[in-house]
């Protein structure tokens, strides 16, 4: 029956570490994890030997089915969960973008309407604050209250659609902290853009190189800075989505290192993309105007070639926490709109479906981290920060069955002719990744199987992601979530622990 499963002969990767371990799944959880496990009959089993068992990928950046800089992004929420299927992420999270003066609570309906037929994974909601006024600050706490959003971002940028001010940043920060929700940022100075925008506009620079040069990395540095200031002076934990430079990297790094070392609660949190640490910007030494085009995100890829394993190893060390995709897809159609004018360009990349393969093989296969920290940055702590652990991001009784059976020996060749997106080309075009999802299970059944992909319409529910009591991370105290502590045999995993993780496997 397709609702029983069991794997054998896997080593089991968790965050805190390794251990080999069978693991036997009913109803779509996880019900036993050891060795010499007692099975009934007609039980499905997938022989694992030579497979590291991982808690499926959990993506907390996508922008799927909206509509942004004047179109919609190209992947729905079918298309979208999809491709993150195939590519071993069981969970994202995605972005309601409410229009200026739009009501929040009808943009989330929206959204749930959007995904909840669609998803082939489970999902669940940030919701952006697009602008301010206390009806926002009431419906922020309705959503908290009764609709599953914990988390609620805020843009620095695009200055004159969704840019917040100092002062409403401050508001909207406080509301989190008085709400027990998460502040998010995108973080760049909009005013400084726009500024810089003109002057390039009006000294004929009008191709896509225009894009990183009207918002170098000191402009997204310094936005980072000003909203870990306004959350320190509120006092609210903060988020601070794609990081994208060395000097951003840096600022999130040294200011939650400062937070640390006092002992506070309420911490900085940095997520990287896979695109800053997999692929690199053309700047001005493109030959192709859509193969750069295709390359505009905000904000921007860096020149800097070093930035990208830089990054990697700010994730190695902490410095930053999570990887995201930021997965917002436009066709070269799309992108064509901004062919006389980089301005017009739609802001955005793919991302869902290879962040798990980029990152090992830019984390692990390099050796810069150890398959555990890859679990970390991957799924474990955007399970943990956005409080759904241990129902997400980990593999012990009693959590969802959710899981990645990855084959670290295969290799596979990233291309816009074998990937799930709906768009036709891929920025990490011809990067050949180790680390391959043989398996992949979604809530307990088995959605790639021996490499085929057998996505279900539908099969994902809306994941609610409870508030944070009493305080922040590391008090972030992942609520129970109807499941059983006493159940969880972390201890017995770490027993199992073998001495050294980081070996490669
Ligand atoms: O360029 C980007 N990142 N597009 C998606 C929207 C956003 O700002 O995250
Ligand atoms: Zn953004
Ligand atoms: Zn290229
Ligand atoms: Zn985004």
């Amino acid at each position: 029956s397709h609702n029983r499963l069991l794997i054998k002969n896997g080593k089991v990767v968790n965050a805190d570490g390794m251990a080999d371990a069978d693991l036997y799944i009913e109803e779509g959880v996880i019900k036993q994890l050891g060795r010499n496990l007692i099975i009934p009959g007609g039980t499905r089993t997938i022989d694992a030997a030579g497979l590291l068992l991982l808690p499926g990928g959990i993506d907390p950046h996508t922008h799927l089915d909206v509509e942004f800089m004047g179109t919609k992004s190209a992947d729905d929420f079918y298309q979208g969960t999809k491709a993150a299927v195939a590519g071993g992420t069981t969970m994202i999270i995605d972005f309601v973008l409410p229009a200026k003066e739009e009501s929040l609570i009808d943009a989330y309906y929206e959204w749930r309407r959007r995904a909840d037929e669609k998803v082939c994974c489970d999902y669940g909601l940030h919701v952006a604050v697009t602008w301010w006024s206390s009806s926002v600050k009431k419906e922020m706490e309705e959503l908290v209250e009764k609709h599953g959003v914990n988390s609620f971002k805020s843009f620095l940028a695009y200055k004159g659609s969704y840019q917040l001010s100092d002062t409403e940043l401050y508001h909207v920060f406080n509301a989190c902290k008085e709400l027990g929700a998460l502040p998010m940022v995108h973080a760049e100075n909009g005013d400084i853009i726009a500024e810089n925008t003109k002057k390039l506009l009006n000294a004929g620079i009008t191709g896509p190189e225009g894009h990183e040069m009207s918002r170098p990395e000191e402009v997204e540095a310094e936005a980072t800075n000003r909203a870990c200031v306004i959350a320190n002076q509120v006092g609210s934990p903060l988020y601070v989505v794609h990081v994208m430079s060395k000097s951003a990297g840096n600022v999130v790094a040294a200011k939650r290192d400062e937070k640390l070392s006092n002992g506070e609660e309420c911490v900085i949190f940095g997520e990287t993309l896979a695109a800053s640490v997999g692929t690199h910007s053309h700047g001005t030494g493109y030959s192709c105007w859509s193969h750069a085009a295709a390359h505009v995100l905000s904000p921007p890829l860096r020149p800097d070639p070093t930035t990208p394993e830089y990054l990697m190893r700010l994730l190695a060390n902490d410095g930053l926490q999570l990887t995201g995709s930021d997965n917002c897809t436009f066709t070269a159609e799309q992108k064509a709109v901004g062919k006389e004018n980089f301005t017009k360009i739609p802001n955005g990349v793919n991302g869902v479906e290879d962040r798990m393969s980029v990152v090992w093989e830019k984390g692990v296969e390099t050796g810069i981290i150890d398959p555990p920290r890859f679990v970390a940055i991957t799924s474990t702590n955007a399970a943990k920060i956005f409080n759904i652990y241990p129902k997400k991001g980990v593999l012990a009784v009693g959590s969802d069955a959710d899981i990645v059976l990855w084959n670290p020996r295969k290799t596979r060749t990233i291309s816009a002719k074998t990937h799930h997106h709906k768009t036709d080309y891929n920025i990490f075009e011809g990067l050949t990744c180790h680390g391959v999802p043989d398996y992949v299970i979604v809530g307990g059944r088995v959605c790639v199987d021996e490499g085929e992909l057998k996505a279900v319409q539908g099969l994902g529910n809306f994941v609610p992601t409870p508030t944070f009591s009493p305080t922040c991370y590391p008090a972030f105290k992942p609520e129970e979530n109807g499941i059983d502590k006493n159940a969880i045999i972390h201890e017995e995993i770490a027993a199992l622990r073998l001495n050294n993780t980081s070996s490669k496997p």
